[in-house]
């Protein structure tokens, strides 16, 4: 298990991440993590889960062609584990990235399957916010975000296709990905517009 406290992992996110946005969906899939962790069983490694959410897309800001294929040396250079790295790299697997790669590690560990299937969707959920007289997820209801998920135009950077094949890798049916992960952004809303606050 990796040694990198959380402290350290925000540190080395904002080292590589400067857009606010890039910030925001991290401190997302951070939360969404921690909360999935807790629902699952996992909450013990509540915060390890959310650690890996937090550093997931550490390389994209600056490397958006080898994203998933930069990251490792980066995290390594900051002495994160391998498992952490693992993780991070599954994110994008059967992705090919703009650099003409298809990446090819795979999601073993039920964190890393959470992962995959969650962070592609959170993006859609937080376009989906957006659009609300609240900008909030936390009065959305299912139903207006089926709507938005079928509705082909709407958000059409957020791959449907990925977001179905985990819940798929997850054993899940597509309507419990989406109301799970639109409870756990709901839940941890607050809390990520509070830590926003202090972003720099
Ligand atoms: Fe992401």
């Amino acid at each position: 298990m990796s040694h990198i406290s959380r402290e350290e992992a925000f540190e080395l996110l904002k080292k590589y991440n400067k857009d606010h946005f890039h910030i925001q969906h991290a401190l997302t899939v951070e939360a969404v993590m921690k909360w999935y962790a807790n629902e699952l069983g996992y909450g013990d490694e509540a915060e390890y889960w959310g650690i890996v959410g937090l550093l997931h897309d550490i390389d994209f800001e600056l490397y958006p062609e080898e994203h998933c294929l930069k990251a490792p040396e980066l995290l390594r250079e900051a002495g994160v584990g391998e498992d952490i790295i693992h993780g991070v790299v599954a994110h994008g697997y059967g992705i090919t990235i703009g650099c003409g790669v298809t990446l090819d590690v795979a999601s073993e560990h039920e964190m890393e399957k959470v992962l995959f299937a969650a962070d592609e969707l959170t993006g859609l959920i937080w376009a989906a916010a957006l659009m609300r007289p609240s900008k909030s997820t936390k009065d959305m209801e299912l139903k207006s975000l089926k709507k938005k998920y079928k509705s082909k135009g709407f958000a059409a950077g957020c791959s449907r296709e990925v977001i179905e094949r985990g819940a798929e890798q997850l054993g899940w049916e597509l309507e419990k990905l989406l109301t799970l992960t639109l409870k756990a952004m709901a839940e941890s809303e607050d809390e990520i517009v509070a830590e926003m606050e202090h972003v720099e």
